[in-house]
């Protein structure tokens, strides 16, 4: 008889944003004349930038003409747009970062999900609370997280970093127990924390000194605005022996229904006697067939000249959202953090309502979607997660309507 993998029914419910889909949805159904706006999942709004649609257009007219034509794209990526990244992102950044040290993929939460398959099960891992719930999940699923404590909200084999007001949303080195990986992201996905080049360093030191790994998730560091904050973990010295980057091409050029990542793994991280670098290229290539031709051209218009500065465009129009909503809910009197550095709005739910009693309130009483804290992790309970990937007019519509109430 089949067996399952019976990690999967360790799992907590169904993933976060299915479960906020689904109750919009129904009351949507129910309120067929409410005029919902959706400030919950981070996912874009903004059209595509004129060159990177005519870099698309021209790939695709490239695919009719069998002298041009493409077929499966080289596994790790086109050398075109590595070789892109590597020059206008990482050497820009003073990073010792080589094109063939990226590998393509059809975007970041593919990667952070799959990335813990290149270690051991037993590895023991720590991860920010609250958090993106993926880096979780997905080890769940693998088997390394062991059982869910009811009442804890918490795994028994996982190292919970608490991220609370105390202490500015930002972890503390762990002391009482070493985790063999690591998991940071940074602009913070839900709380819109940052952390300095200083502090990262001090990450860093810790991973190599206990010879664990950094997972860094970078997603939003086109939104990073202050000068002492780092955009890519390789800006501290010797990350390049402890440290894997996730990066996306979603929140800085729209690429949330296009596709579009990379992960970075320096050639000269080892643990275990093997390359890292290595075990991903072979998961990789076994695995994956490369994301589009099209979509890594349209990538690679990403880093023009011409693509910068519309990126730019689009990561201040979304800032301006930012400020909107972190203002307004100030003035309105609420607790407000992130936005600053991040599309993120991380706010205190009132009168110590749950996070979900406030999504329902907020849902049935302004027609305004957001994200609960708690389902980032125990620690975000009590707060409530609100995006700036929004139309403006939305935005202002949003943030009067929950001012009004
Ligand atoms: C979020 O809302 O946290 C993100 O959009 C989810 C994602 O990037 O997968």
């Amino acid at each position: 008889m089949t067996k399952i993998n019976k990690n999967y029914l360790n799992l907590q419910g169904s993933y976060l944003f299915s479960t906020i889909a689904k109750k919009v949805n129904t009351f949507s159904a129910e309120n067929p004349d409410a005029k919902i706006i959706r400030l919950g999942i981070g996912d874009v709004t903004q059209a595509l930038t004129p060159t990177i649609i005519s870099s698309l257009h021209q790939a695709v007219d490239e695919m009719k003409d069998k002298s041009t034509f493409k077929g499966y794209a080289p596994d790790l990526g086109y050398d075109f747009l590595r070789k892109a990244i590597a020059d206008n992102d990482y050497k820009l950044r003073g990073c010792k970062i080589e094109a063939d040290e990226i590998f393509v993929s059809d975007g970041a939460k593919c990667d952070s999900g799959n990335i813990q398959e290149i270690f051991s099960v037993d590895n023991k891992i720590a991860v920010c609370d609250p958090v993106y719930p993926v880096y979780v999940d997905s080890n769940v699923m693998a088997g390394r997280s062991g059982t869910f404590v009811e009442g804890t909200g918490k795994y028994s084999n996982i190292i919970y970093m608490p991220c609370t007001k105390e202490n500015g949303f930002a972890p503390q080195l762990p002391t009482d127990e070493v985790p063999d990986i690591i998991y940071l992201c940074f602009p913070n996905n839900p709380t819109g924390a940052t952390i300095t080049k200083s502090e990262l360093q001090k990450w860093v030191d810790y991973a190599n000194e206990h010879e664990s790994v950094i997972i860094y998730d970078a997603a939003y560091e086109a939104y990073i605005r202050d000068e002492d904050v780092p955009h890519s973990i390789y800006e501290c010295d010797n990350a390049t022996t402890c440290a894997i980057e996730l990066r996306s091409f979603s929140k800085n050029a729209g690429f949330t229904g296009v596709r579009l990542g990379f992960t970075v793994i320096p050639k000269e991280l080892v643990r275990d006697g093997q390359s890292l670098h290595t075990l991903w290229a072979r998961r990789h290539s076994t695995k994956y067939n490369g994301a589009p031709y099209i979509v890594q051209k349209a990538g690679e218009a990403v880093y023009s000249e011409e693509g910068k500065k519309e990126i730019k465009g689009l990561v201040d129009y979304y800032m301006r959202n930012a400020s909107y909503i972190l203002n307004g809910l100030r003035e309105a009197g609420y607790e407000v953090s992130g936005g600053k550095n991040a599309p993120y709005i991380w706010l205190k739910t009132p009168d110590n309502m749950t996070s979900w009693d406030f999504f329902d309130y907020l849902l049935n009483t302004a027609n305004v979607v957001g994200t609960p804290g708690s389902g980032f992790g125990p620690n975000g309970e009590g707060y409530f997660r609100l995006t700036a990937f929004g139309n403006y007019e939305a935005t202002v519509e949003a943030v009067d309507r929950i001012k009004n109430l």
